[in-house]
């Protein structure tokens, strides 16, 4: 078994060292789970295949590989096309690489043997993938576990381990999927320090954006920026997820930034901007977004919107603990959001009637938050016996759970400004009694603002991970001071003669 004094991962300089200890004790965790499962007999072997290397199309282009996420939690092993198998009862780990061709040495490399990758990644024992039916035979395992379930945000069916000799084992393919998305919903002490360490390094690539933001930029220039920033000082290579900078009424679309929406509008002088992007380093994930005006200064209206959001994320902050449900507090932004909103006139009413008319997922038609791990949409949101709520942005949520301690959300109230969605609540009578259509008129193309932090949930609250300017005040002075910095070295550069 690894210690932690054991082999670990480490990018260089100022990066995160990740020990391989992290990963035995996530097969420990599982083991004891499946230990105590009176379902699963003894001697059984859990077997887990990581991903494979893909290539565009038909094409010899290869894709960058990403781990498997299930794969990665229980080995950490970058390389692709293994295999791992964990002895329930004893805990010992064997871990499968392929035995790679010749022409593998002159294109991609130098080959390593098996027990490169025994010491590498502290497991017991290291095969090649081709000998995975001999290896296991001899183990006599009474029942092999493998990997089957939905992906409960997806809807897709995670790909079960299969080799060629599986027929003569017999095989369950039930019984490993609840308990180990269950392990992976809480979080250990190390997996912490991972996300800790991907929230410290996408925030500040993320404060580099707001130092860099100027009117007549466009939006990929500020992802770029970020993408720079993450991957030459966070050693991160591949991010969470796509970058959504949307400028102006952008940023009133929620997932902004795919192929169809690339991130290509140039900055204008009274944009809001909203910039959803996180970094992922060793496979763990953050999700943050920053809100702030393309010019540095809100308006009154942007800082009306701003606000309110605001109020709603640092109630939320201030009220999750261990057993409060996770729905609550969703419907708590929502409260905040349309008391917000009808001080400042775009709604009219009682705010107990908004909401029995479902009035806040007008404004913010997506769920308050999710988990946060080695998937961006961490697993584990809907467990047996927790059932999606089919109401109007409680819909959304990608779980339903009552918060318990070692969970690591998100938190990211929004408000937007959706013409479609809009339209529909004024062509709604039950909705439209609530709008002033003349202030709301005011709010078309202003776009939206999220504001996303990463949380931890501790014994007593909170544990804050993501650190950016949030208050009006901090990012107007933030935004300004660093246009104050690039102006003195201009005139430095420029009295040099440079
Ligand atoms: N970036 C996707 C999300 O916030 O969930
Ligand atoms: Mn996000
Ligand atoms: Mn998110």
């Amino acid at each position: 078994m690894a210690s932690a004094e054991g082999p670990s991962y480490w990018l260089g300089n100022e990066t995160l060292r990740v020990p391989a200890a992290l990963f035995a004790l996530n097969r420990k965790r599982v083991c004891d789970r499946l230990r105590n499962n009176r379902n699963v007999p003894k001697e059984a072997v859990v077997l887990l295949q990581g991903g494979e290397e893909t290539n565009r199309y038909c094409t010899d282009t290869g894709v960058l590989f990403r781990q498997e996420s299930f794969f990665h939690w229980a080995f950490g092993v970058t390389e692709s096309g293994c295999y791992g198998a964990i002895d329930v009862d004893t805990g010992k780990s064997i871990l499968f690489v392929p035995k790679l061709p010749e022409s593998y040495a002159v294109w991609m490399g130098k080959i390593h043997p098996p027990e490169h990758f025994k010491k590498k990644y502290a497991v017991d024992e290291a095969h090649y993938t081709c000998d995975i039916a001999k290896v296991l035979s001899a183990k006599s395992p009474s029942i092999l576990l493998t990997l089957r379930g939905v992906n409960t945000d997806s809807g897709s069916v995670c790909r079960e381990a299969s080799f060629e000799g599986i027929s003569k084992f017999s095989v369950n393919n039930t019984l490993l999927h609840p308990e180990i998305v269950e392990c992976r919903v809480f979080k250990t002490d190390m997996e912490l320090e991972v996300l800790r360490y991907t929230n410290r390094i996408s925030s500040e690539a993320h404060k580099e954006v707001m130092k860099t933001a100027k009117v007549g930029m466009t939006e990929y220039e500020l992802e770029s920026v970020f993408l720079h920033y993450c991957y030459a000082r966070g050693g991160m290579r591949h991010t969470s997820y796509t970058c959504i900078c949307g400028s102006g009424d952008n940023s009133s679309v929620l997932h902004y930034g795919h192929a169809g929406a690339p991130n290509d509008k140039i900055i204008e002088d009274g944009d809001m901007c909203l910039f959803d992007m996180g970094g992922e380093y060793y496979c763990y994930s953050s999700d943050i977004t920053c809100s702030f005006p393309a010019n540095g200064k809100f308006t009154a209206d942007q800082r009306a919107i701003y606000e309110a959001v605001l109020k709603s994320s640092r109630a939320v902050m201030n009220a999750v603990k261990p057993g409060v449900s996770w729905p609550d507090m969703h419907r708590l932004a929502d409260r905040v959001h349309l008391e917000e909103l009808t001080k400042a006139g775009i709604l009219k009413g009682n705010v107990e009637d908004m909401i029995k008319a479902h009035m806040g997922a007008v404004f913010m038609p997506h769920g308050l938050g999710h988990f946060l791990g080695i998937d961006v949409h961490d697993v584990g949101g809907y467990p047996e016996g927790i059932d999606r709520i089919d109401l109007p942005g409680l819909k959304s949520l990608r779980t339903a759970r009552t918060l318990q301690e070692r969970m690591v959300l998100t938190i990211e109230p929004g408000i937007y400004f959706i013409d479609h969605v809009l339209d529909q609540a004024l062509a709604n009578p039950a909705q439209a009694c609530f709008i002033n259509s003349n202030v709301l008129r005011r709010f078309r193309g202003f776009g939206g603002v999220r504001i996303e932090d990463d949380i931890a949930v501790t014994a007593s609250g909170v544990e804050l991970l993501t650190c950016v300017p949030r208050t009006v005040e901090e990012i107007e002075s933030f935004m300004s001071e660093s246009k104050d910095e690039g102006k003195t070295l201009s005139k430095v550069v420029l009295s040099q003669g440079l």
